[in-house]
């Protein structure tokens, strides 16, 4: 007999669509699970944002895939991770996960000495989550964190390669190397879109080859893991699923989605809500 809880899609959201590439990470990752993914495009950015501010939205995000019969919640958005994550686990009867701990390890499991450098966005740079979880998960590591938010809207306006882009990243990029790193962690969904920019800056300013992390794929096998720990893997073996679902479906909202998703919409369903 068909288990209902197995059946439910994976909830996903984000303060926006740049966690589409949590949720493009976790289709190549569980590509049978069905996926409903919650994009606050009304209100985004989230980075910028008190911290009270962020954990209203996030709640109020976690109530609609909590509605969507999610079976269990990620947390795609590093900002929410790292200020509403114990909050929302605290109220919802589902397992939540967020990238902050995927990502610290990930970034620990490659960083023989344990020095790392995280670019994320102003909020998640005050909360010291990843300073936080990175002690947890290995005491003596030493975390140096840069805030970027210049980063943010320039991959939203597709911005990502030429010289303002460039000269934003060396910006960024410059005391993470002066400080010695040797593992770079992208804290915040929009970076991975720089990646072809990234890895050459970082290279040519280091003069080595440092590990860059994308807490994308480091969240999208912990989600596996968990699904798996639990009982809760889908029991079809055909194509799982994506269904967006946005506060707010703006006139790029197509190209954005497809950046973010790396793939086309087609055959994707896309509706819009108010919060
Ligand atoms: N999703 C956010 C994050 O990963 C970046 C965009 C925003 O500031 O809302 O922190």
């Amino acid at each position: 007999m068909t288990n209902l809880r197995n059946e439910a899609p994976i909830g996903i959201f984000d303060s926006g669509l740049g966690g589409l590439t949590v949720a493009r990470a976790l289709s190549e990752r569980l590509p049978h699970e069905d996926l409903v993914y919650l994009g606050d495009t009304a209100r985004t950015p989230y980075g910028t944002r008190s911290p009270q501010t962020v954990m209203n939205y996030a709640h109020a995000c976690a109530r609609v895939l909590r509605e969507q019969r999610a079976k269990v919640l990620v947390i795609a958005c590093n900002t929410v991770s790292a200020l509403a994550l114990d909050s929302l686990a605290g109220e919802l009867f589902l397992p939540v996960m967020g990238v902050v701990i995927p990502g610290a390890r990930a970034a620990l499991a490659q960083s023989p000495r344990g020095r790392v450098g995280v670019l994320a966005s102003q909020g998640t740079v005050r909360s010291g989550a990843y300073p936080r979880a990175i002690a947890k998960l290995q005491p003596g590591a030493q975390v140096f964190l840069e805030a970027a938010p210049l980063l943010v809207p320039l991959v939203e306006e597709g911005w990502l390669s030429g010289d303002v882009p460039r000269l934003a990243l060396c910006k960024y990029l410059e005391p993470l190397v002066a400080h010695d790193i040797d593992a770079l962690l992208l804290g915040c969904t929009h970076y991975p879109l720089l990646d072809s920019l990234l890895r050459p800056q970082l290279a040519a300013l280091s003069g080595k080859d440092i590990p860059i992390i994308d807490s994308a794929h480091a969240i999208a096998d912990e989600v596996a893991d968990m699904i798996e720990s639990k009982h809760l893997a889908t029991e079809r073996d055909d194509a799982g699923k994506l269904r967006i679902v946005v506060t707010d479906q703006g006139e790029d909202f197509d190209h954005a989605a497809e950046r973010f998703l790396g793939r086309s919409l087609h055959g994707i369903a896309v509706n819009a809500i108010d919060l």
